[in-house]
């Protein structure tokens, strides 16, 4: 399948707003009379659910490569289940998180080779890359905030800051490489903000 133009991912650390400002896209694309499919790893499926159970529990002593490769797992189910067929519909398909999520904290913060999960993706997502991604922007301390006055407190939340650094200039690097599909935005600006200018980039790309 060619790069599909309405395959959409949003990436960012741990409370930099990404589930809001994926509704807020959706219904704003919907009131143009797109039809939107709105998604989210890990999870999107009953299975992909299951996994992330297992992957965010506190409780559990991950190895790293059982972590990446559970993180496949739940982007093979996905892919196959609910993105490649909506695409496939023309519908509009907004993801919060997808393989940008997987270099930068499997790869860059947890120190897996990223040759491997390059061919991770070339096995499991061939050809599947979003067309545009946001990268929503913000301080590491500012997210954990914002998340624990939200009561999140999952295995990757109980991380060190270091680990979120890490995180947080993994995303940077790869919006350095891929300025065209990666959009680096602001996440410290109010929500309405953000919301704007996400919709003046998807216009400006889509024209
Ligand atoms: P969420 O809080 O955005 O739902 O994501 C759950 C956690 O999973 C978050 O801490 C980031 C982490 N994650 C990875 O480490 N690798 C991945 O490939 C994905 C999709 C998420």
């Amino acid at each position: 399948m060619p790069r599909a133009k309405g395959f959409i991912s949003f990436e960012g650390i741990e409370g930099s707003g990404k589930s809001t400002q994926v509704k807020l896209l959706a219904e704003y694309l919907r009131s143009k009379g797109h039809d939107v499919l709105e998604t989210a790893e890990p999870g999107g499926t009953w299975i992909g659910n299951k996994i992330r159970e297992l992957l965010l529990e506190p409780l559990n002593h991950m190895d790293p490569m059982a972590e990446l490769l559970l993180y496949y797992s739940d982007r093979a189910q996905h892919v196959r289940e609910v993105i490649y067929p909506a695409l496939l519909r023309n519908t509009i398909v907004i993801t919060d998180r997808f393989t940008d999520s997987t270099a930068a904290y499997q790869g860059h913060a947890r120190g897996i080779d990223l040759s491997i999960i390059d061919t991770l993706n070339e096995l499991v997502v061939p050809d599947m890359k979003p067309y545009l991604t946001f990268l929503l922007d913000l301080d590491v301390e500012a997210g954990l905030i914002r998340n624990r006055n939200a009561r999140k407190e999952d295995r990757f939340e109980l991380e060190t800051i270091a680990f979120h650094n890490r995180v947080r200039q993994g995303f940077h690097q790869i919006a350095k490489e891929e300025p065209e599909r990666v959009k680096v935005v602001n996440a410290s600006q109010s929500k309405e903000e953000v919301t704007r200018e996400i919709i003046r980039i998807i216009e400006e790309v889509w024209r």
